[in-house]
């Protein structure tokens, strides 16, 4: 088969080239050959927030974002929220394959047998301020991890990094429910492996005097789902900052801890927590109009909508609302979700988000489901957190194993001064400073 190229003319030199395409897309690297003269460096591609820009090859997600499909390993979410536990999503994320009945045994029993926390870690959790944010603690502890695992840095390891692979989605509901408990002032509750990974989780939160936890199935279950669904989404803010500084071969523990502080920001998962605020704000049904108007004047946006990827539903925030009905019949239906439904329809209608083709995200109604099944919205970003630590994992094990990977370490356009001519501290006038130089 004839190979693919894209041939280019460069006006300024009037020179011709073939550059060859791969998989739909061409190698950055090869725009180097295009220069003006022997001195130029070579041209660049010049992309910021990469909108355009393919950083890894990857097998792990694939996200069609026109239609709205998501699928891991090949598998349609749906399919998975469905007939799937958490654990078993979280063993094909990892290994690139549905694991066997005694694979999936083996590989509960690795999770299980690290959900402890050493004392230690303990004691570091206790110094944080009875009002300290629960994402900000998360990101702590888990960096603090590094301190606890130094095996953790031989990355290079195939046995090693399945340990702190084990190690970390163990620990991660541990930390989490630790934060929560923290956070109220309540005793820490350790892990029981009677449980299975939720139901475990939800134990650590919300056992108070009673012998043993039952957790409610139909809660338990959903949260499952609400795990699944979160568990991985291909190259996304944090799973770039988890390759990026992965990259520079830091272990697995400061990796996590820098990818769940990109998933912390308000643009990323910490839209959960702002969308029960701005419902808050809402009030009730009948403000939801006067509210998009103001969104559409310019102030703010409307969180839990939009999306780099999705220019569709985001199948993920539809089995959202799926669950949260199975949830309200145990718990009674969060008042909130009417709101979220009128906000919903009102902006599906409206043309400034036709036009812009703004759906509701998985942020939308994931805090209502959360809120329903009994966690503060501080919690929110935290719940995210926990299944994504699995794709993170799966996405940093995918880069140290490519052979083209390298340190990431991109380009940039200068624009600052040419030299300059050092003037003394005496000679110094004041200028205005300028905040890009
Ligand atoms: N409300 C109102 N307008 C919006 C929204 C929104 N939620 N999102 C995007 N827009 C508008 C922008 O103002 C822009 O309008 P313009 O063309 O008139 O300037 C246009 O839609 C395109 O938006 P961009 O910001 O260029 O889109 P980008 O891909 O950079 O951002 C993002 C995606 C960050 C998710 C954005 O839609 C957003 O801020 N949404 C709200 C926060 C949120 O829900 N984040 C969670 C995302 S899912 C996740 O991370 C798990």
């Amino acid at each position: 088969m004839e190979k693919e190229v894209l041939s280019i003319l460069d006006k300024r030199t009037n020179f011709p080239y073939d550059i060859p395409i791969e998989k739909g897309a061409i190698r950055a690297s090869d725009l180097r050959r295009i220069k003006s003269g022997p001195d130029d460096f070579g041209l660049m591609s010049y992309d910021p927030a990469f909108l355009n820009t393919a950083s890894c090859q990857s097998a792990i997600t694939f996200i069609d974002g026109d239609k709205g499909i998501l699928r891991y390993r090949g598998y349609p979410i749906e399919q998975l929220a469905e007939k799937c536990t958490f654990l078993e999503v979280a063993y094909l994320i990892l290994n690139g394959e549905l694991p066997t009945e005694l694979q999936l045994k083996n590989f509960v029993a690795a999770i299980t047998r690290h959900t402890m926390l050493h004392e230690t870690t303990k004691s570091f959790l206790e110094g944080f301020r009875h009002d300290a944010h629960p994402m900000g603690m998360f990101i702590s502890t888990v960096a603090a991890l590094s301190t606890v695992y130094p095996d953790a840095k031989n990355v290079h390891d195939p046995e090693v990094r399945k340990l702190q692979i084990h190690r970390l989605i163990g620990k991660v509901p541990t930390i989490a429910a630790y934060t929560y408990r923290h956070s109220l002032g309540y005793p820490y509750i350790y892990p029981d492996d009677d449980f299975s990974y939720t139901e475990n989780f939800m134990n650590m939160l919300w056992k108070m005097v009673e012998p043993k936890y039952r957790a409610n199935p139909v809660l338990a279950r959903a949260l499952d789902i609400l795990f699944i669904l979160h568990a991985d989404h291909e190259q996304n803010c944090s799973a770039n900052v988890m390759r990026a500084v992965g990259s520079s071969q830091a272990d697995p523990f400061v990796c996590i801890a820098a990818a769940a502080a990109a998933l912390s920001g308000p643009l990323h998962g910490g839209a959960n927590e702002e969308v029960l605020k701005m419902l808050d704000e809402i009030g009730s049904k009948e403000n939801v109009r006067g509210y998009v108007d103001k969104i559409k004047a310019g102030h703010g946006k409307l969180m839990g909508f939009g999306h780099r990827i999705y220019k569709n539903y985001d199948p993920r925030a539809r089995i959202i609302k799926w669950a949260a009905d199975q949830v309200f019949v145990a718990t009674g239906r969060n008042p909130k979700l009417d709101i979220a439904l009128e906000l919903e329809k009102i902006a599906l209608e409206d043309e400034y988000f036709i036009k812009r083709k703004l759906y509701p995200n998985v942020d939308f109604y994931s805090g209502i489901i959360y809120q329903a099944l009994g966690f503060k919205p501080e919690l929110f970003t935290v719940l995210f957190a926990i299944p994504r630590t699995v794709g993170w994992l799966a996405q940093w094990q995918e880069m140290l194993q490519d052979p083209e990977q390298k340190i990431a370490r991109p380009r940039q356009v200068y624009t600052g001064y040419d030299v300059r001519e050092f003037v003394p501290i005496e000679q110094r006038a004041v200028r205005a400073a300028s905040a890009s130089r």
